[in-house]
């Protein structure tokens, strides 16, 4: 790459005519909402916080409310003072705006199961981490129970539980929504790559120290390869500013790669950028990958940490396909919406087009801009997995051999990968003696360590207090799902053989050990039928005598998978035959070598 960037302009950004002020007594752009919200009390008030808090009722927080309290506390959802209560919620939900009428796109609340909402009303909350650390104290003014759904449609424009922000809104959200003002008695604490955590005081502060007036973002949650690279030195170039790489290392989109991997990525990345023309800082915000409604929600944060400009590419913050295999949102909605109220946000868009290599030129265009009759290259994030995962090449105009390096590190071709097979199916369908056949062939190859979490194992062992209503079923998919999650990630292989009659959480167990390794659903279809005539441990003569409650096909429902990868019908193959469609599955996708499978 020879391309070279301005530094900073000198020129002063003048203040401009709006309904906030547009510069901040640091001399870059305003905050949204004219001030910097900075919600942690002092050393004082936070130990009189602690003190009283000893009479108050806790809430440890989940990842993904974590995420959002680091936001409200340090600043980076100015003017947001605390939770949203209904007001705010409902004119963010109808009208993209705050109550007061302050431009806002997505609702930052926290949703608490109904139990503690009891116990709420009038009083204050204890916020804390998964270890039990109190960071804030929630002063509870409001308790309401919002319609989800309602809710998802109006800021996601859809109900489509493909849609991974309205999955985690319909299926993984409590109830009840607390609305209410914060104080925070500390940061949620990082101990990776801290120096590259910068709250919006501590980005501005450098920002001013170094004389960047100007700042133009970049959101990812990708690694960088040459085509990012390429756009964000346009970016640069265009807007006559200095660049600021903020990925976002909360949440992402389920699937994505961790991003311990995407942050050495990018480290190695700042190499090929002009000195003292580029910085790296990490975001802990959890997507809700809401497309345009994101992209503005993007640009509101970057405003916040001092930046001017922000990048929107195609499709960003793009949650994929819906249930027809259509995309949620066209692929520039991002950009028109963050048109409409650029003025009004002070933030100035630099939208771009989708660059491509031009393979004859070596070099890369923005997709409009290829001249006519050449020949384009470009490798999609499906076609990076796939080659990553059989080991195939990264061609050098695509990426830089240090990024190539990062992620073979951490993506093995999927045979020295961990994955789960996951059998779901009937009471007598015949999963435990499949999964105890496939158990024994991969002892016998040797390699890597396996482990079979069968249903009656499970509830012995691990779930032993949970009966067979959905609820505890769910909990304790949701402890085979974490056990095997935790395998898979450290490169075993785990077989599972529970009936996990509920599909919402046999997704979920998915999106739980997919990022760590492969996940192998298979529905050991058996019909009712021959499960109720085999009836081999009496349970469905007893369980149609009315002696067992809640008996799954016979009085309680079994869903069957729709996204099942291989359905195996055990009343026409024996176990062995089972195993080896099994094992042939595996072979075919990669998971074990040739010699696995019995020719
Ligand atoms: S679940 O729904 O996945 O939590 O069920 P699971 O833990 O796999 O069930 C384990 C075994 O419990 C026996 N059993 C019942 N199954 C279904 N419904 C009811 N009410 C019930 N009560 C006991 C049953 O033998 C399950 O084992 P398998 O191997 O599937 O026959």
């Amino acid at each position: 790459m020879t391309r070279t960037l301005p530094f900073p302009s000198p020129e002063p950004l003048q203040p401009e005519s709006g309904h906030e002020a547009r510069i901040h007594a640091d001399h870059l752009i305003a905050p949204h909402g004219g001030e910097l919200v900075n919600l942690l009390a002092d050393p004082e008030r936070a130990a009189e916080l602690k003190a009283e808090s000893r009479d108050w009722p806790s809430w440890d927080l989940s990842a993904r409310q974590y995420c959002d309290l680091e936001l409200l506390l340090n600043g980076g959802f100015s003017p947001l003072r605390g939770y949203m209560g209904r007001a705010d919620h409902d004119a963010v939900c109808e009208r993209m705006r705050l109550a007061d009428g302050t431009l806002w796109p997505i609702p930052i609340t926290l949703d608490v199961p109904r139990q503690l909402a009891d116990r709420l009303s009038g009083r204050s909350l204890a916020l804390r981490d998964p270890e039990g650390v109190m960071l804030a104290a929630l002063h509870v003014d409001e308790l309401w129970e919002p319609d989800l759904a309602a809710s998802a449609q109006a800021v996601f424009g859809t109900i489509d539980r493909k849609h991974p922000g309205v999955a985690h809104l319909v299926e993984r959200t409590h109830p009840v929504f607390v609305g209410g003002r914060l104080e925070g008695l500390q940061l949620p604490i990082h101990y990776d790559f801290r120096s590259l955590r910068l709250t919006p005081a501590e980005l501005r502060a450098e920002f001013a120290r170094e004389g960047w007036r100007r700042v133009v973002a970049f959101q990812t949650r990708n690694p960088m390869h040459r085509a990012h690279c390429e756009l964000t030195m346009r970016a640069a170039k265009e807007a006559q500013a200095s660049l600021l790489i903020h990925p976002t290392v909360g949440m992402t989109k389920p699937g994505d790669l961790d991003h311990y991997t995407r942050v050495r990525c990018y480290q190695a990345v700042l190499e090929r950028y002009p000195q003292h023309t580029v910085k790296l800082a990490l975001l802990p915000l959890a997507m809700r990958m809401g497309g345009p409604r994101e992209a503005l929600l993007h640009a509101i944060l970057r405003k916040n940490h001092g930046c001017t400009h922000f990048i929107v590419g195609r499709d960003h913050a793009g949650p994929g396909k819906d249930s027809q295999g259509k995309p949620f949102y066209g692929p520039y909605d991002a950009q028109e919406l963050l048109r409409r109220h650029e003025t009004e946000l002070g933030v100035k868009m630099v939208p771009f087009q989708q660059l491509v290599y031009v393979e004859d030129l070596d070099a890369y265009y923005p997709q409009d801009e290829v001249p006519a009759g050449k020949r384009t290259l470009d490798i999609s994030g499906t076609e990076l997995r796939q080659r990553l995962t059989e080991g195939r090449d990264l061609p050098g105009w695509f990426t830089f051999p240090e990024v190539a390096k990062e992620l073979r590190r951490t993506h093995p071709p999927r045979h020295q990968q961990g994955f789960t097979m996951f059998l779901t199916g009937l009471s007598g369908a015949g999963k435990s003696t499949i999964a105890s056949v496939l158990l024994v062939k991969f002892m016998e190859t040797g390699g890597r360590p396996v482990t079979l979490l069968d249903g009656d194992i499970v509830r012995k062992n691990l779930s032993s207090e949970l009966n067979f209503s959905k609820e505890h079923r769910d909990i304790n998919i949701r402890r085979i799902g974490f056990v095997a999650a935790e395998i898979t990630k450290n490169g075993g292989i785990a077989i599972c053989a529970p009936i996990a009659p509920y599909d919402s959480v046999r997704r979920e167990v998915r999106s739980m050990i997919e990022p760590g390794g492969g996940f192998v659903l298979i529905h050991v279809a058996t019909p009712l039928l021959v499960c109720e005539e085999r009836d081999r441990k009496g349970l469905y003569a007893k369980a149609r005598a009315g002696l067992i409650k809640e008996f799954t096909g016979i009085s309680d429902p079994y869903e069957e998978p729709a996204d099942a990868d291989l359905v195996i019908d055990a009343s026409v193959l024996s176990p062995e035959e089972a195993a080896q469609e099994i094992l042939l599955y595996l072979e075919r996708e990669g998971y074990v070598g040739a010699s696995m499978v019995a020719q």
